[in-house]
């Protein structure tokens, strides 16, 4: 099997890398792509050192797959192409997750819609990935009205830049701003760009991509994006509300039993789910299930999750997983 990796050089594509490799990928071809500063350049992928090629050359390599984490304008640009020649596409951008015809998958939720007429399928945003995992058993027992979401959002998510741009601050050197603020000892109520309503576009795609995902447009969704100076993963305070009443011992159970979830939540002895706990996990931890005292059938709680696995590299590969163990 041939695999291409385009932005096999970013912080998401070196994760990619990792997790194709946890996950058995290591005997397949790899074709490590990334833009032309890198052409040339090796990269490491098991025991093996692979050249990274253009995106041109990658394509006339006709992948069966090709995973995407370069950034919008080279998946519109490229992942057509790709499609065209009969490789599958996995893309992580932004670029194609709001196509009716184009599948947005989290292989736990919603894996069944994949078909083999699907050649670019696109995978969430790294911040809806973690809230609808915990959402989706709550939703089919009981509901969603209305989920209001602060999110905590790791510097990874923005890129190897933001990383770059931390880790200087807090040395005190000169670096390039990724951000239009410091973010050492900050943080900002900002993620993307702002649109006329005065919401920005990570905002705006908890709602969207939320709704598609969960396949139920009536689920309402308000959202406030907040960049803090973490690193280990994003985390959000949920609070949602639900048509039918719940009991919270079933919702804990609900959410244990979701594949891919983790309850961590003991309050007594301090145990709560933090970005340094899901740090290069794969899960998505959820804790501080509780009741909301002021409004009937509303439960809040809080979920982080590594939003370079679950939120990103693991979830396309497990996508990858799905349409190979499917024979999709
Ligand atoms: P490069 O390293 O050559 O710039 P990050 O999100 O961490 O900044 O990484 C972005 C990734 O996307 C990098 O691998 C980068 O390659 C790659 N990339 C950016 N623009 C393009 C493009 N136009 N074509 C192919 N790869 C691109």
């Amino acid at each position: 099997m041939k695999i291409a990796l385009v932005g096999a050089t970013g912080l998401v594509g070196s994760v990619m890398l990792k997790v194709l490799r946890e996950r058995g990928f290591c005997n397949c071809e790899l074709i490590p792509a990334a833009s032309s500063r890198s052409v040339g350049k090796k990269i490491k992928f098991g025991d093996k050192d692979i050249e990274i090629v253009s995106v041109d050359e990658a394509i006339s390599k006709k992948p069966d797959f090709a995973i995407f984490s370069a950034g919008s304008s080279a998946s519109l640009e490229y992942a057509p192409i790709f499609a065209k020649n009969g490789t599958t596409v996995i893309d992580n951008s932004s670029a194609w997750r709001s196509y009716e015809d184009i599948p947005l998958v989290v292989p736990e939720i919603n894996g069944d819609i994949l078909t083999s007429k699907d050649k670019i399928i696109a995978n969430p945003n790294c911040s809806t990935i973690q809230m609808v995992m915990a959402l989706a058993p709550l939703h089919k027992k009981y509901q969603i009205k209305r989920v209001v979401v602060s999110t905590y959002q790791s510097v990874t998510g923005t890129g190897m830049n933001a990383v770059n741009q931390l880790f200087k601050e807090r040395a005190g050197e000169e670096c390039n701003m990724a951000y239009p603020y410091p973010i050492d000892l900050n943080l900002f109520p900002h993620g993307g760009s702002f649109g006329d309503d005065g919401y920005t576009t990570e905002e705006v795609k908890l709602l969207n991509e939320t709704r598609k995902i969960l396949r139920d447009n009536s689920i309402q969704v308000t959202a406030t994006v907040v960049r803090v100076p973490v690193t280990g993963g994003h985390s959000e305070a949920v609070n949602a509300e639900f048509h039918h009443e719940f009991d919270i011992s079933e919702v804990f159970s609900l959410l244990d039993s979701m594949p891919g979830v983790v309850v961590l939540d003991d309050p007594a002895n301090n145990k709560y789910p933090m970005p340094i706990f899901a740090e290069h996990n794969d899960d998505v931890f959820v804790g501080r299930i509780r009741r909301d005292l002021t409004q009937p059938k509303t439960l809040n709680f809080w979920v982080v999750a590594d939003n370079l696995r679950k939120g990103a590299a693991t979830n396309a590969v497990q996508i990858l997983q799905y349409i190979i163990d499917k024979k999709i």
